[in-house]
């Protein structure tokens, strides 16, 4: 079984592949934002792709999100784990937890978040969205976070927003209203699609900050959550590397 791994802000280069090749594939979207990096973890054929290219220069609007699901389906994947940074939105997702997401709101503006740009005629393609993460997955990451003892949340809503500019405060007070739990820019748009295109999927977040909804500290900056990711980006792999021994 194969298995892809999108890597997100603070993952876009992780070295975590036995014997690596690079591996250029174009889809009927375009090419995806970075190679197919292939190789293996515990002996297990594994794909990275870098959601905002090797050098972090797609914006989360501009990322090529159906080239990417596409491309990993296409080389095989069976099941694609994903990253992500993301702002808290509860004082008790502290920084450096990880949340394994069970739900999104979607809060983006100017994104193609669907394979189906037409119908075949008499035959409309609505996808069933109520539960799009994969509850497999899910088990496998929540369990990996016991083994290691990190501190994790086993749900949360992820909202994500258009980016690249972060929330106002009135908007991170809103989303809170909403129930969302965390907030980023990629992860309700490369879900759904990797639901559209019968891939089970889910996703660790590291939690980096708390947005700017908290009035005793300053709002977030990009730097705050790049030195957070950085310091924490070992449990994700970790998590990673656990779960695709498991699988
Ligand atoms: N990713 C990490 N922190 C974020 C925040 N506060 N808003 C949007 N995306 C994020």
């Amino acid at each position: 079984m194969k298995i892809g791994i999108i890597g997100g802000s603070g993952l876009d280069d992780p070295n975590i592949l036995d014997n690596p090749t690079d591996l250029e594939l174009d889809t009927p979207y375009g090419p995806p934002n970075s190679t197919l990096r292939q190789g293996k973890i515990a002996g297990k054929s594994v794909v990275l792709l870098a959601r905002h290219g090797r050098a972090h220069t797609a914006t989360p609007s501009h990322v090529n999100y159906r080239a990417n699901i596409h491309a990993l389906r296409a080389v095989g994947c069976a099941a694609i784990l994903s990253t992500t940074a993301v702002g808290s939105l509860r004082q008790e997702i502290g920084r450096g937890d990880l949340v394994i997401l069970d739900q999104f709101i979607d809060f983006t503006k100017r994104r193609v978040a669907t394979f189906h740009d037409r119908f075949e005629p008499h035959n409309p393609a609505h996808t069933p969205m109520a539960d799009p993460f994969s509850e497999p997955l899910r088990e496998l990451l929540i369990s990996a976070c016991r083994k290691f003892g990190y501190r994790h949340h086993d749900k949360g809503t992820v909202v994500t927003i258009e980016g690249p500019r972060f929330s106002t405060r009135a908007e991170s007070n809103m989303f809170r209203i909403l129930g969302a739990d965390v907030i980023n820019m990629s992860v309700a748009t490369e879900c759904a699609l990797a639901v559209e295109a019968g891939v089970p999927y889910a996703a660790v977040a590291m939690s980096t900050d708390y947005d700017c909804w908290k009035t005793d500290e300053p709002p977030v900056n990009w730097e705050e959550i790049v030195t957070i990711f950085k310091e924490n980006a070992e449990k994700v792999t970790n998590v990673l590397v656990d779960v695709i021994k498991e699988m």
